[in-house]
């Protein structure tokens, strides 16, 4: 018996950008972009909201429209649970799971986001498939039996597009999956999470909360005091535009691309080999693995060192670049489409990212 995934789609916005647009925006080139990370070109939501790329790749998913992998249309009394992974949600409250859950009519689930950077849509699966499992065994929990997962992005909003070493990477975009409870099936055979921290800051955003609470060590700030404050603020908002006028937006992406190049490779490595060992499972009887598509390299990187084909990685970073959490189930959904997973393969998803945070899943598809 297990958490079966039967289902799986993709959203990607209508613009899309390609190398030699972007050495308009900064000093950089096709040859440098192409041979350095494997990206041609990426997708920027212009009319898209986060919203509506979730709704499109959920309703792939669940079998409601074409362009996805559905063993069926599942009802949307059928979902009891909705989890998003995300960084870049429209708005803070409601989350974007409880969004979706009202556009779609999904009135039985209960819903939350959820933040591990790039690793994000692989620790939802994780999360989703032990509260299936926990409620399959147990009376007294909320019935889970079927589960939304999706995994939203749109770092174009939080992008410093003047900072070559970043805004060449990534893309926005949307993938989901539905996940049931099988008696029959064996779904989900083992998942590994893993933290390190990320001691020198290499993967950092600033969080756009900057509201200054009226308060300071003895309580609630004297009115003196909230209009010096507030003409500080407007100081700094000067500053802050100002600055973006020079190209430097101040809540954006930054990222040292060597030292994070170093932990996903080492990442990536260790969380296929530990899935593998606790399923038992040889790489040899592995169908697919559907890694985080971060950079082409840490994929050959990943290949040469547990010396395996390239092949058996599902590569779709050419026209994404980076998606961050949702690049996972975007390339899963384009295995699925290109009929590169039938019934009984054994499938590994896999991601690594800011946090440091690291997570896998290997299952029976
Ligand atoms: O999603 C979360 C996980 N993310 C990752 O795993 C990303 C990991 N990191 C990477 O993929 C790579 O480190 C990058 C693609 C970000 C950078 O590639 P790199 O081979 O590590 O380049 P680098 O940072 O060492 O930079 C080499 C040179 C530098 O110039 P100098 O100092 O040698 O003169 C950079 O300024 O390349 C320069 N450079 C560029 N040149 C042209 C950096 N970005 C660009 C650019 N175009 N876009």
């Amino acid at each position: 018996m297990g958490c079966a995934v039967i289902g799986c789609g993709n959203a990607i916005p209508d613009l899309e950008i390609d190398n030699d647009q972007m050495s308009l925006l900064v000093d950089t080139s096709d040859e440098w972009i192409s041979s350095r990370t494997g990206i041609k070109t990426r997708h920027v939501a212009l009319n898209e909201s986060s919203l509506d790329l979730s709704e499109e790749a959920a309703r792939k998913a669940l079998g409601w429209d074409d362009g996805g992998y559905s063993e069926r249309s599942i009802d949307p009394e059928e979902i009891d649970l909705i989890i998003t992974a995300t960084l870049t949600g429209d708005v803070l409250v409601p989350s974007n799971a409880a969004l979706l859950r009202r556009k779609l009519g999904l009135k039985n689930a209960i819903c939350f986001d959820l933040n591990a950077a790039c690793s994000g849509f692989v620790y939802a699966l994780n999360v989703a498939e032990s509260m299936i499992a926990a409620s399959a065994t147990a009376s007294n929990r909320s019935p889970i039996r079927r589960a939304l997962v999706v995994a939203v992005e749109r770092p174009s909003r939080i992008t410093n597009w003047a900072d070559r070493n970043t805004c060449v990477l990534l893309g926005d975009g949307a993938g989901a999956v539905v996940l049931e409870y099988d008696e029959n099936r064996a779904g989900i055979l083992s998942t590994f999470l893993a933290n390190e921290d990320d001691i020198h800051n290499a993967l950092t955003c600033p969080t756009p909360l900057d509201v200054v609470p009226p308060f300071d060590a003895d309580g609630v700030n004297t009115a003196q005091d909230i209009i010096d404050e507030s003409h500080a603020a407007i100081d700094e908002m000067v500053e802050i535009e100002e600055s973006l006028a020079e190209g430097n937006p101040r809540n954006v992406l930054r990222m040292n691309g060597q030292r994070v190049f170093k932990f996903s490779a080492r990442a990536m490595k260790q969380a296929i080999t530990e899935v593998c060992e606790r399923a038992h499972v040889s790489l040899d009887d592995i169908a697919l693995i559907v890694p985080h598509q971060a950079n082409e390299r840490i994929i050959d990187f990943g290949a040469r060192h547990m010396g395996i084909s390239k092949d058996l990685f599902k590569l779709s970073i050419e026209h994404r670049g980076n998606t961050s959490a949702a690049s996972v189930p975007m390339a899963l959904a384009d295995a699925y489409n290109e009929g590169q997973i039938k019934k009984g393969d054994k499938v590994i998803v896999v991601a690594f990212g800011g946090g440091f945070t690291i997570g896998a899943a290997l299952y029976e598809a």
